[in-house]
């Protein structure tokens, strides 16, 4: 008898579990159905995009007609997730800098830190900043971001989108990642993201869209999984060292900046972390957004990864600016040919 009343209860549980598995499924079919009935209506006047959102619908409203998750739920969650991005996240509004012969003196010694800095900096492009410790990366980022500081003097040239025009000016659409950590450890990865969109993002945009913003954020950087975990700081472990910098990362992508600088974001990383980082900034590159990564010592790969790269000798020189496709040839050509299984990187510095 005890055995059977047992049993009972446990066929009870498993069937109020299907039960709620059930509707769960609904819900999840019922969102992605209101989403989709927004893309199309957001895609009304963009044909291609339109008759995008069209095959989304179809392919929803028949996979739901059978009631397959199994049938490539989360494939069509992605298609729209994606298509969402495209349509919802587009483009940020384009700067390039460029500036010459940018250099910086302490005011107290006259020692120069930078010497004669000429280059740009372009939208849609990811440039590495690299060179040995203390050339003087942070200095130039950091005068890039327009940052002021009393203790230096900076001259020479830097024009926005061709105009001769203060940085300061843009200070909106320019996100800075410092080396040290700029999250709230009390708060969870998600509240941290958060924060940032409800104070940095314009008070018109729609909850809606700052809630896409944040949802992109997460998904580009691999943290949806930990979004409720707790931050926590050094005396109080939370997330990972890794994970911790990636939200240090996405505090400031969520501003939707069109100027992104990071200050050695992948230091101390390890290699999985770090190409983590650096594929969600290639992402953001898509959008148009132009992206400056201070860098220590990158692997080969991670090199490779970067579109254009600067280097930095000592005392604030350029050695070589440009496509990093470009870099072997060029020290080639000056008679320092890079050994084979080394790290081109390392060798030039
Ligand atoms: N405000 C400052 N006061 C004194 N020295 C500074 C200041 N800013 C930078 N420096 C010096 O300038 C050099 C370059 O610094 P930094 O830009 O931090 O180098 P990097 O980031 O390449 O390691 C270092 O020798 C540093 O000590
Ligand atoms: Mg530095």
């Amino acid at each position: 008898m005890q055995y059977r009343v047992a049993l009972h209860d446990r066929v009870r549980e498993r069937l109020d579990l299907k039960e709620a598995t059930q509707k769960k499924v609904q819900k999840r079919w019922k969102t992605a159905g209101s989403s989709v009935i927004e893309l199309l209506r957001s895609t009304r006047n963009d044909p291609l995009n339109y008759s995008r959102a069209e095959s989304i619908s179809s392919e929803i409203s028949h996979a739901s007609l059978y009631n397959s998750p199994k049938r490539g739920f989360e494939h069509i969650v992605n298609t729209l997730v994606e298509q969402e991005d495209m349509v919802g996240n587009g483009l940020v509004k384009g700067i390039e800098l460029e500036f010459t012969n940018l250099s910086l003196t302490l005011k107290s010694s006259g020692k120069r830190i930078l010497d004669n800095v000429t280059g740009k900096l372009s939208p849609g492009r990811v440039t590495a900043v690299m060179g040995p410790s203390g050339a003087g990366k942070t200095t130039f980022l950091t005068a890039l971001a327009g940052k002021k500081s009393n203790q230096t003097s900076l001259s020479g040239k830097v024009l926005v989108n061709g105009k001769e025009d203060n940085i300061r000016a843009y200070k909106r659409i320019i996100g800075f990642v410092p080396q040290d950590d700029i999250v709230h450890g009390n708060l969870t990865v998600e509240e941290n993201l958060w924060f940032s969109a409800r104070y940095r993002l314009p008070s018109k945009m729609t909850e809606k869209q700052k809630a896409s913003i944040v949802e992109r954020t997460l998904r580009s950087l691999g943290l949806s999984a930990i979004r409720h975990a707790e931050v926590g700081s050094v005396e109080r472990r939370g997330i990972s060292g890794g994970q911790r910098k990636r939200v240090n990362v996405g505090v400031e992508m969520v501003m939707e900046p069109s100027l992104l600088i990071l200050d050695e974001p992948t230091s101390g990383l390890d290699s999985t972390s770090s190409r983590l980082v650096i594929q969600a900034l290639r992402r953001e590159a898509k959008r148009n957004v132009n992206v400056g990564v201070v860098l220590h010592q990158p692997s080969y790969t991670i090199f490779r990864m970067f579109h254009d790269v600067m280097f930095l000798a000592k005392g604030g020189r350029v050695v070589y600016h440009g496509p990093v496709e470009a870099v072997e040839e060029y020290f080639a050509n000056l008679g320092f040919s890079i050994p084979e299984r080394i790290n081109p990187p390392d060798h030039i510095m």
